[in-house]
């Protein structure tokens, strides 16, 4: 499918997606929402792409936000729709994905754009990035998931000093927040994360589907993540992939998984 916002290139069993508004910081308006959740469909339904990589096009940004000039002028329903609207469409959806997706934060990821990494199943930054939801500074609060997500994964009072300030974090500090898994050279971003590709391409994508759902469930209101565990766990015992990744173990060889 071609885009006009949101570049799609599938290599070696990795699908990478880059937003490419740089003009604009990459901000996210809604066509471009609309496109990144096509193009991640896409991939998702692709049998050979084994790892979605997200990243920003330029060097100077992920994700500056939510495009700003879009809901400027925007009605409480409007408001509330337009969150509604992109939870569904892109950062649940992305959070929810069975292929494994990896936010390449390549520079400034703020508002929504921290909110999409965040959405994705763990987070790599170049040692230019920086993050932080501002969204308080401009009379509003996160709306696509932030205040949910951001004290899952660096704690409740960072999150709240984050929002309250609307300051922004270096890729140090977010590392040793725990926001993302490592912080590497700009030039060495993408090379590192198809690195990490590569190696969780060597499991079985199926298991692996299984336990996206299995860790998100902690984080959903109403489930017990232990009973989706145990169901998943079950589940796996009837696949393609127990079979050959058992065998190939007890063959003493190295497993060839069917796939997703
Ligand atoms: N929405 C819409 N447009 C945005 C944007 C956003 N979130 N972030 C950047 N842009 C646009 C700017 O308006 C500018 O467009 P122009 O050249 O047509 O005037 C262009 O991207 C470049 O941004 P600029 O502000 O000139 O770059 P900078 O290097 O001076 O500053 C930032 C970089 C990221 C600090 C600054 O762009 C910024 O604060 N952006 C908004 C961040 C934000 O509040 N995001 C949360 C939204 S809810």
């Amino acid at each position: 499918m071609n885009y006009e916002n949101v570049l799609s290139e599938f290599q070696n069993g990795i699908t990478t997606i880059t937003i490419n508004r740089p003009k604009k910081l990459n901000a996210l308006n809604s066509d471009t929402i609309q496109e990144l959740h096509d193009a991640f469909e896409e991939a998702d339904n692709n049998e050979d792409t084994k790892v979605i990589i997200i990243t920003g096009s330029g060097e100077k940004a992920f994700v500056a936000g939510a495009d700003i000039s879009e809901f400027a002028h925007f009605s409480v329903n409007e408001g509330g729709q337009l969150a509604a609207q992109g939870q569904a469409l892109l950062f649940d959806f992305v959070e929810n994905l069975s292929t494994p997706v990896i936010a390449a934060v390549n520079g400034f990821a703020l508002g929504g754009g921290l909110e999409l990494a965040m959405s994705c199943h763990f987070r790599v930054a170049s040692s230019n990035a920086r993050m932080g939801l501002p969204e308080t500074s401009l009379g509003v609060i996160p709306g696509y998931g932030g205040t949910q997500r951001l004290p899952q994964l660096v704690g409740k009072g960072r999150a709240m000093e984050m929002i309250m300030t609307a300051g922004m974090i270096d890729a140090k500090q977010a590392f040793s927040y725990g926001l993302v898994n490592h912080v590497v050279e700009q030039d060495e971003l993408l090379a590192l994360c198809d690195k990490i590709a590569s190696k969780i391409m060597k499991n079985s994508s199926v298991a692996i589907g299984k336990a996206i759902k299995a860790i998100n469930a902690n984080y959903k209101d109403g489930k017990d993540g232990y009973k989706v565990e145990i169901k998943q766990f079950g589940k796996c015992f009837g696949t393609e992939d127990f079979v050959e990744g058992t065998t190939a173990f007890l063959e003493k060889r190295k497993a060839d998984f069917p796939g997703k």
